[in-house]
């Protein structure tokens, strides 16, 4: 009898692992995509001042158009609805440091990581105004848009 009812606790634990190691994968799956497309979204900001920066230095050639492309798309990217990309649970300390750089602090209260990225927006939308109107506008919007992507990064981005 003593057995038998621990053979069926048995099923009954092995079966909620079981529900609760799918429940997690479905989750994980969820968040592996959110850290994915946020991290790409990262990269099309970089590919993006990528070229600005080129030209301001002096690598690349200035061109108005090219440059105004760059910096529409840059203004765009920043005013992307992102609320699905840093869902709780998605930081260093939940995933590792091998899979995201996203530190906790994001998520705490006293965080400041909305207003970090406003000012990406401010920056990139007068950059947007600046890049068509000659290389000296363009150096002179730069600035501003580089300090805020250092500016997050230097809080809330894992130092590689
Ligand atoms: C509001 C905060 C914030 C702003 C603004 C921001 N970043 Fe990031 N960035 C992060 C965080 C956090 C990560 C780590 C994301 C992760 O690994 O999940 C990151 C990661 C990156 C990465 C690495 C992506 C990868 O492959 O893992 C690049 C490149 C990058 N940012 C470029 C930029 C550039 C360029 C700008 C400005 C135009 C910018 N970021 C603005 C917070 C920010």
């Amino acid at each position: 009898m003593k057995s038998g009812m621990l053979g069926i606790g048995g099923i009954v634990t092995a079966a909620v692992i079981a529900t609760s190691a799918l429940g997690d994968g479905h989750e994980n799956k969820a968040i592996q995509a959110a850290v994915k497309a946020r991290q790409s979204q990262m990269i099309l900001y970089s590919f993006n001042l990528g070229l600005l920066g080129g030209m301001a230095k002096g690598d690349i050639e200035y061109d108005a158009t090219a440059a105004s492309a760059a910096a529409s798309n840059l203004a765009a990217l920043s005013q992307l609805d992102q609320s699905r990309l840093w869902p709780q649970g998605s930081d260093t300390e939940a995933l590792g440091a091998d899979k995201t750089r996203a530190l906790p602090a994001i998520w705490q209260a006293d965080s400041t990581a909305g207003e970090k990225g406003m000012a990406l927006v401010t920056a990139a939308i007068a950059m947007e105004g600046a890049a068509g109107g000659g290389l000296e506008a363009l150096r002179g919007a730069i600035g501003e848009v580089g300090k805020s992507c250092g500016g997050c990064h230097d809080d809330y981005r894992q130092t590689e």
